[in-house]
């Protein structure tokens, strides 16, 4: 029942966004959380996969680098919460780290209900690692976790794969300080930022050879078709993806190939485009080092460590709550 009360929330609040975002005067835009649903989850894990997105294997990289140093940084029995756990694959290093010293409770927040039921798979066969998944937005997610934890428990909070970047950056600080007020003196932040990096390089990571990304962000369209009620004609739809370089970030947007009128029932809109005219679905930002940790200080956080790729220049940073 709570569930159902909840699936029509969601749906409520997607309806709204959308009917916000598509009946701007100027640039229209959908939230880039909805590319999110279990078919776009899925195909952001191929996108992973991908020679030219380097990112995940960055952080793998830096992982399995530095996973024991990390664990070595931090108090004992650390309760662990991850914002956008995805299927958990980037954390098991992390978790059998932790697990080696002792038995960690892990809380895999997420807004696919696939992607979760994937994670707990992950980590059946680790018994020091006890998974409590959440299907939740971010912050909802951290608030019950907060509640969870045993008193004085320390958490340590994982926000990775630069998720951070897909917000703007006067947004990203009032994140973390929603993220801080969760957390007590001395808990940990570990959040990762992808650096900057040759423009063509981040082109071909957005606008893959196969297409991953383009049905990745055409997902969403589809999405509305099948969750609002939709009439989108994906094949009039162009993926695009543009570097900005006032803002240092890949853009993503849904370019009309004609002009056409799309009607979304359950929104109650009927949006006009005109050819050319672009749809954006999220940014993702790039960073340099000390950038994050400036944004950090900001918010209610000293920086500890950082880590850094040199192959596909990537940084996690450990943030301690002040
Ligand atoms: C959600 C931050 C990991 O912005 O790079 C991948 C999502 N979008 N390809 C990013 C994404 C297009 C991704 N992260």
């Amino acid at each position: 029942m709570a569930q159902t009360a909840r699936a029509l929330d969601v749906r409520t609040e997607f309806a709204a966004d959308v009917f916000a975002g598509l009946s701007k005067s100027g640039q229209k835009e959908l939230p880039s959380k909805y590319l999110y649903d279990d078919i776009g989850s899925a195909l952001f894990e191929v996108i992973t996969l991908l020679p030219e997105y380097g990112l995940c294997r960055a952080e793998e990289r830096l992982f399995e680098r530095h996973a024991t140093e990390l664990v070595a940084r931090l108090p004992g029995a650390v309760v662990v919460a991850e914002l956008g756990s995805g299927t958990g694959k980037k954390t098991r290093r992390v978790l059998e780290a932790l697990g080696r010293r002792q038995t960690t409770s892990y809380y895999p927040i997420d807004v696919s209900p696939a992607a979760l039921l994937r994670c707990e798979r992950e980590f059946s066969g680790l018994p020091s690692v006890k998974l409590a998944g959440l299907v939740s937005p971010y912050l909802d997610g951290l608030r019950e976790v907060a509640r969870r934890r045993p008193a004085g428990a320390p958490l340590l909070v994982l926000f990775m794969g630069s998720t951070i970047g897909n917000l703007e950056r006067p947004v990203m600080e009032d994140f973390l300080r929603d993220v801080r007020e969760q957390l007590a003196p001395g808990d940990g932040f570990l959040l990762s930022a992808d650096l900057e990096k040759p423009v063509s390089q981040l082109l071909a990571a957005y606008d893959d050879s196969i297409g991953v990304t383009a049905a990745f962000n055409l997902n969403l369209l589809e999405r509305i078709n099948r969750e609002l009620g939709g009439s989108f004609d994906v094949s009039r739809f162009r993926h695009e993806a543009r570097w900005n370089d006032r803002e240092r970030r890949i853009e993503m947007h849904l370019s009309s190939t004609c002009e056409q009128n799309v009607h979304i029932r359950r929104a109650g809109i009927s949006a006009e485009f005109r050819t050319g005219e672009t749809i954006w679905t999220e940014c993702s930002h790039r960073f340099n080092c000390a950038e994050v940790v400036r944004l950090g200080q900001r918010s209610g956080f000293r920086c500890d460590t950082q880590w850094v790729d040199s192959e596909w220049p990537f940084a996690q940073s450990l943030l301690i709550a002040n």
